[in-house]
């Protein structure tokens, strides 16, 4: 192990031991920082009721906000869900592993406690060696949101995580940065046609395009059922405002070329924009700033996760 930072995270490497040891404490109802593709995850064994009430209390999370619950492989989704749908059987033979969360009527095995009450659960096949591995060796699907105290910004590396979270684990498993950078798309595939509840690593068009049909439009209603709809999310400490150009001086983000220290060039890629959005304002952050401004991204449906992220980010 090695102290990953200054404030006294400790960090580990993804060796077959400290696989095997955060297995272990998973197995035990202890909680583990892992690695995903998108962002990183503060897991629990799902099935497990008291360590799964864990996690809420580590991110000061609502009990009614539900969590992601994490499989490495078709066979465990028996464990999982009690109810498999056309739409759910296309989307998943075509995205996973990957960024894409299927919302699906749960199975007897898993506690309420992961769904907030739901009859419904969230599931979700991560992209990530580490993460398939930890699945695969605790035996278990693990129920982890994003690493983050509730509102603030999601890690997208080891170095992101709050002390107050990493003190609440038994390990944090270093998988290096995330690829992906943002969320993943959840998709309510229990109703007809499916709806998009929360845009992210995968676009609408490539949803739309798999179902060969279109998607459902979200009743106002949405709100209550995806939590992560919440008006003001994903936030820095710092208020967060959208301008066309940012001022020489000024704290933020954009497309030109930085005209201070503090202000960071992202790429015109939606892809490549959302895999350093989190660490670019986790960068800022760091340094206090009142405001961390935003050149607004174009409003194309390729950006609408990013755009999606810095608004909720804005909202005050
Ligand atoms: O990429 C991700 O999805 C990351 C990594 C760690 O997998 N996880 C993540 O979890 O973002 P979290 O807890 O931060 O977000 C879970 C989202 C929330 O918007 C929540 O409302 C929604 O999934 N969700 C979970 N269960 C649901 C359900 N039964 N019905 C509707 N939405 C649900
Ligand atoms: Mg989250």
């Amino acid at each position: 192990m090695r102290n990953g930072s200054d404030d006294g995270v400790v960090i580990s490497p993804p060796t077959p031991l400290n696989l095997q040891l955060a297995a272990d404490a998973l197995v035990r109802g202890e909680l583990v920082c892992m690695p995903t593709e998108t962002v990183y995850g503060i897991a629990a064994d799902a099935t497990n009721a008291d360590a799964v009430r864990r996690i809420f209390a580590a991110k000061d999370r609502p009990a009614d906000n539900p969590l992601i619950v994490h499989i490495s492989d078709f066979v465990q989704l028996e464990d999982v869900v009690a109810e498999w749908t056309d739409a759910a059987d296309v989307l998943a033979n075509r995205f996973w592993p990957g960024p894409l969360t299927l919302v699906l009527k749960k199975s007897e095995m898993i506690p309420d406690e992961v769904t907030g009450g739901l009859d419904t659960v969230a599931v979700r096949m991560p992209d990530h060696e580490v993460a398939l591995e930890l699945i695969e060796l605790a035996g278990v699907p693990l129920a982890a949101p994003s690493a983050n105290r509730f509102m603030h910004l999601s890690p997208t590396r080891a170095e992101h995580l709050d002390p107050e979270i990493a003190k609440r684990v038994a390990m944090v498993l270093d998988g290096g940065p995330c690829r992906i950078g943002l969320e993943s798309t959840v998709v309510d595939v229990t109703v007809s046609p499916p709806r998009i509840l929360r845009p992210g690593g995968i676009s609408r068009g490539d949803i739309q395009a798999a179902l060969g049909g279109p998607l459902g439009q979200l009743p106002p209603e949405g709100i209550r059922r995806s939590p992560g709809m919440y008006q003001r999310h994903y936030a820095p400490d710092a208020r967060l405002e959208f301008v066309e150009a940012l001022d020489p001086d000024a704290v933020g983000i954009g497309f030109g070329t930085p005209r201070n220290d503090r202000q960071i060039r992202m790429p015109m890629d939606p892809h490549a924009y959302a895999a350093g959005l989190y660490a670019a304002l986790h960068r800022l952050d760091a340094g206090r700033p009142d405001v961390i401004f935003v050149e607004h991204p174009p409003e194309e449906p390729e950006w609408e996760a990013v755009v999606d992220r810095l608004k909720k980010a804005s909202e005050s």
